[in-house]
Formats: structure tokens, sequence, C-alpha cells
């Protein structure tokens, strides 16, 4: 699972397809499901059919094609192609890393537009595919960094899902649990079931066990209890948006998470790409946070857990404070959050 593509460009006709795993349907099934227009894309990250910000930032990359091979007979090429980007840019507002990928490819078309329509096409294409590979070997570098903080033996909490799926592959925080299980560091992670939308259960779970990498599963309110008895020792997240002072958004119960480690003196870290490090913004207090459905929070399994009438808010993100966080593994190495300024500026 962790050498192949979870989203792809997919050649097929004379341009291509977005290819990606479908997430909604993990654990149950992994079936890949080929996307072909600007509303299916748009649809895909906001019903979280491709989620994660890593992958949501190269659903946005295939999104720019797809919209440009919509427009290809269109005259007013070039403005209505950024019109449909920023309406794919509009789709999640909290991972940072979909508007980075829709400048990169905004950044292409600017290159590229005295050029004719499918030259445009064919360099946002190769494009994408240039970011899908360099996610991966970002990953890797990730990965190989967070193996060196993992003590033998270590209790591993991580929260919601940053793996595989999250990315083009091998993932983020989990691919720092990969790189130190292939480490032999003889690590057990404890998988928080991520409510409401269970990524942590569903998806978490499903990568590590098909991996043989040993996971609990745990709900979301146990981790004090396991931090206490020192079984769990070790956190990595990943992020969806890092501010200037490292103040980290990232799936609602992250900052939980953090408060608890600090008390306990657990290292908790941050597992991210520089593309998810947004300089433009001082302080989390800037990051916006996505509301969703409340019938996320009030239903399982079709059938609703609570009173009717009953009030619900559901935040899909929270801010944890830089204070909180040990250090921000990237692919150019491990920094304090407040390094981040000097080192990514
Ligand atoms: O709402 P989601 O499932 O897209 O939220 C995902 C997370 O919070 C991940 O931890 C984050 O995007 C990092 S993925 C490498």
């Amino acid at each position: 699972m962790t050498e192949e593509k979870t989203i792809e460009w997919l050649k097929e006709g004379e341009f291509g397809v977005s290819l990606m795993v479908d997430q909604t349907l993990i654990p149950y099934e992994y079936k890949k499901i080929k996307i072909k227009t600007v509303d299916e894309i748009f649809n895909a990250i906001k019903t979280m059919i491709v989620r994660g910000a890593p992958a949501i930032g190269i659903a946005g990359a295939h999104g720019a094609a797809l919209a440009a091979i919509e427009l290809i007979n269109e005259d007013d090429f070039i403005n209505k192609l950024y019109e449909k980007m920023d309406y794919i840019n509009s789709s999640r507002p909290t991972a940072v890393n979909l508007s980075w990928a829709i400048k990169e490819q905004k950044e292409i078309v600017e290159k590229n537009k005295e050029k004719t329509k499918k030259e445009v096409i064919e360099a946002l294409i190769q494009n994408a595919i240039k970011l899908e590979n360099e996610d991966i070997e970002i990953n890797k570098k990730i990965g190989d960094f967070g193996a060196e903080l993992v003590p033998k033996g270590a209790g591993i909490l991580t929260h919601c899902n940053a793996g595989a799926l999250a990315t083009v592959g091998y993932g983020t925080a989990l691919g720092v649990i990969r790189s130190a299980f292939k480490k032999d560091k003889n690590i057990m992670v404890y998988a928080d079931e991520t409510r409401p939308r269970q990524q942590g259960a569903r998806i978490t779970t499903y990568e590590l066990i098909r991996d043989g990498i040993p996971t609990t599963l745990i709900t979301d309110g146990m981790c004090s209890y396991f931090m206490k008895k020192g079984m769990i020792n070790f956190v990595v997240t990943g992020a969806d948006r890092i501010a200037a002072n490292g103040d980290t958004a990232n799936k609602i119960g992250t900052s939980t998470i953090a408060i608890a480690a600090k008390y306990y003196g657990i290292p908790f870290y941050i597992a991210a790409p520089k593309s998810t490090i947004d300089m433009s913004i001082k302080t989390g207090d800037d990051i916006v946070i996505e509301l969703r459905d409340e019938d996320e929070v009030k239903i399982i399994n079709g059938k609703p857990i609570c009173a009717d009438g009953v009030k619900v808010i559901n935040p899909s993100f929270d801010v944890t404070d830089h204070s909180l966080i040990k250090g921000i593994i990237t692919e150019y190495g491990v920094f304090k959050p407040e390094e981040l300024k000097e080192n990514f500026s």
C-alpha cells in the first residue's frame, strides 16, 4: 500500500482524469474512482472522498487540469480558468495545501498563457504529476527525520489520519510511524477514533494493520488514561495549516491531546511538509476553521444518536498552541515552532 499512489493523474483519452481512492469506503472497500469534471472534484473534496491536507492539494492540482480541459473550446480561456480554480479552492478552507496547489497551478498558467490551450493543459497535467511524485519523496524524508525521535519501545499516539491515504503515499505522521517500524523500534501505535468522521478508526487502523504495524484503537477521550499509565510516551500528528509562529491547525481534538501531553511531559510533534506552513499568517487566530454539517455529529450509521432538536456545532479542526509543540518534522529536518520564521520565510 505504501508504494502505491492513492491519488494520481491517469492518462486516458486525449488528456486524462484524476484517479483517487474513495476514502469514504474505507475500511470496507479499497476502490479507486475516476474524477472527470470540476464539479466532481469539488464534490470529492467537499464530501471527503479525498481528504487529508496533501491529498486535497493534489486533488486541487488535478482540478486545475480538469478545468482547463473543460474550457478547451471557450473564449476568454485564461480568465474562466482562474474562476474555476478559485471555485475549487473554495471547497474546503482550512488545509492550506489546497490553496498552495492552486497557486502553483496558477503560476504554470501564467508561464504558459501565450501558448495554445492544449499546451496549457499539458503543462498543468505535468505539474500535477510532478507534485504527486514530490509528495511521496517529501513524506519519506519526513519519515526518516521523525523516526530518529522515536524511542525504542515507544507507545505512539496519533490522531485522525495523516497516512498514505491523506497524501499521495507513505504519509506524514504515519510516515514517521512507518519509518520507526522499519527501524525495528518495537512500537505500539495508539490510533484515536477521531470523531465525528472516524478517520482514525476507519483509515489509520486500516493502513497500519494492512502494513503489519501493531496498533491499538482508542476513543478520543482516552488519551490521558493511557498517558498516565505510561503506555503512550510519544505523540505525532499531521497538520492542515501551520502559522508563522508555529500554531498548528489539525483535526478537532488535536489540541486536547497536546494539552494532555504537556501535562504528562510527553513530547508532542507535528509532521508536515513545507507546503503546510503558511508564513502569510502570523498566528493560529487567523486560521479559518471549517464548520461542517451537524449531521456528522448527530447521526451514526444512518441513525440519530441524540435527542431530536439538540444544538450541535461541528468545527472540523482546532489550533494547537505553538507552546505545546516540541517540534515540527518537515522534509528539511525538525524545527522548533520559533525556528520556522528564519527557516521558511
Ligand atoms: O478533515 P480531514 O480528514 O481532511 O482532516 C485531516 C487531518 O486533520 C490530517 O491530520 C491533516 O490533513 C494532515 S494529513 C497528512
